[in-house]
């Protein structure tokens, strides 16, 4: 199986099945001197964990990174840096009665076509557990950005109808309101709208889908390339490669289609020496490279597809049959509320990155 392998210089490369014996993340690339906090990959994780509120999947899989090497005395050595993180909780039980069938909205039909094979014990590969690992790669790339003061946020903008309108300007304030929600979300009415709907989801054994946005603050003009490499492409190709996303859109995005130009140019505008918009359709990005203005985009996560509801399907023979989720079995009624920590990790991963191949730019 190929391409378990995202970035150019600073590149990661996942390994492990959710329900093998760990999963794991080399990161080779990183520079040698960045100050690695441990702790603080562990509280990233603990926030894509399920389990963190009564609204995300109940499973309580104790996330705990171990680096392995390319670390010393606190520092990066530039040397790769492996992260290991063992999985405590794969109960593989549940999945014998549905093994035989396909599973709605699943990888097992795909995976069986083309591997002749598939790990029917939480989805092998598929699971979304792999993103533990983009999640402890995406913490060592957040504190080599903040070095360069580069910060991430990513938080829940939408939920069915309920949709935060209105964000703090100022970006620590920002943070501050999406880290002391427990569901990424930075508005308390919001918040409330969203558990209500939630827990009407969950009486009826049904899920939903939602809309991440993230932020990027203090990336420099110039990262990115202008053609194959532009930086909203990279950013595109990092947050579709996580499981469920099904849209990606960057500054105006889709509402561009109905914006008269006049309404979507960016007026520039200077204050001393800095040169800035004074809105900011572009999200951050012209023909590829950044602006300096804040890089902002969004990410369309489907509803969970394990859901409590019975509904047809076919088994391997071809047969028609019925799917019913085991009783007792796992799932996030809305996994989009455990995506932040995800796409926050794949907006790191990608401006380090970027970073890096900028300081070839020229000489
Ligand atoms: C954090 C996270 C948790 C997920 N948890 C579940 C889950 O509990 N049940 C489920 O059916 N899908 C879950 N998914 C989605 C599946 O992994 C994904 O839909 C499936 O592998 C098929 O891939 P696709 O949706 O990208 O086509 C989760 C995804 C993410 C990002």
């Amino acid at each position: 199986m190929a391409s378990n392998r995202f970035g150019e210089l600073f590149t990661i490369t996942t390994w492990g099945e959710s329900h093998g014996k760990a999963i794991g993340v080399v990161i080779d690339g990183c520079p040698a001197g960045v100050a690695l906090d441990e702790a603080m990959i562990n509280e990233e994780l603990e926030r894509r964990a399920p389990g963190r509120s009564p609204h995300t999947s109940p499973r309580k899989e104790r996330d705990q990174a171990e680096i392995l090497s390319g670390v010393f005395e606190g520092r990066t050595t530039g040397t790769p840096i492996s992260i290991m993180i063992r999985n405590s909780d794969p109960d593989s039980s549940k999945y014998e009665p549905i093994k035989h069938l396909l599973r709605p909205g699943h990888g097992n039909y795909t995976y069986l076509e083309k591997y002749g094979m598939f790990d029917y014990r939480g989805g092998g590969r598929a699971s979304a557990r792999e993103t533990a690992c983009r999640v402890a790669a995406g913490a060592v790339a957040k504190q080599l950005l903040k070095m360069e003061e580069i910060f991430v946020v990513a938080y829940i903008k939408q939920i069915e109808e309920n949709r935060v309108e209105h964000l703090p300007s100022d970006f620590h304030k920002l943070l501050h309101a999406v880290r002391s929600s427990k569901l990424s979300i930075p508005c308390a009415q919001t918040e409330d709208a969203v558990i209500a709907t939630l827990e009407r989801a969950r009486a009826e054994g049904d899920s939903l889908g939602g809309l991440v946005e993230f932020q990027i603050h203090g990336a420099p003009v110039g990262l990115g390339d202008p053609i194959y490499q532009k930086l909203e492409a990279r950013l595109a190709a990092g947050m579709m490669s996580i499981p469920a996303s099904k849209g990606f859109e960057i500054g105006s995005g889709f509402s561009a289609v109905q914006m008269a130009g006049s309404e979507n140019n960016d007026i520039y505008s200077r204050t001393g020496e800095e040169v800035r918009t004074e809105s900011n359709h572009a999200g951050g990005i012209l023909a590829g490279i950044s602006t300096g203005m804040p890089i902002v985009g969004r990410v369309a996560f489907k509803p969970t597809s394990s859901i409590k509801k019975t509904q047809s399907t076919l088994d391997l023979k071809g047969e028609e049959a019925q799917f019913t989720l085991p009783e007792g079995s796992r799932h996030d009624p809305c996994l989009a509320l455990r995506a932040p920590a995800i796409v926050e990790a794949m907006a790191a991963l990608t401006v380090a990155d970027s970073l890096l191949m900028n300081r070839s730019a020229r000489i």
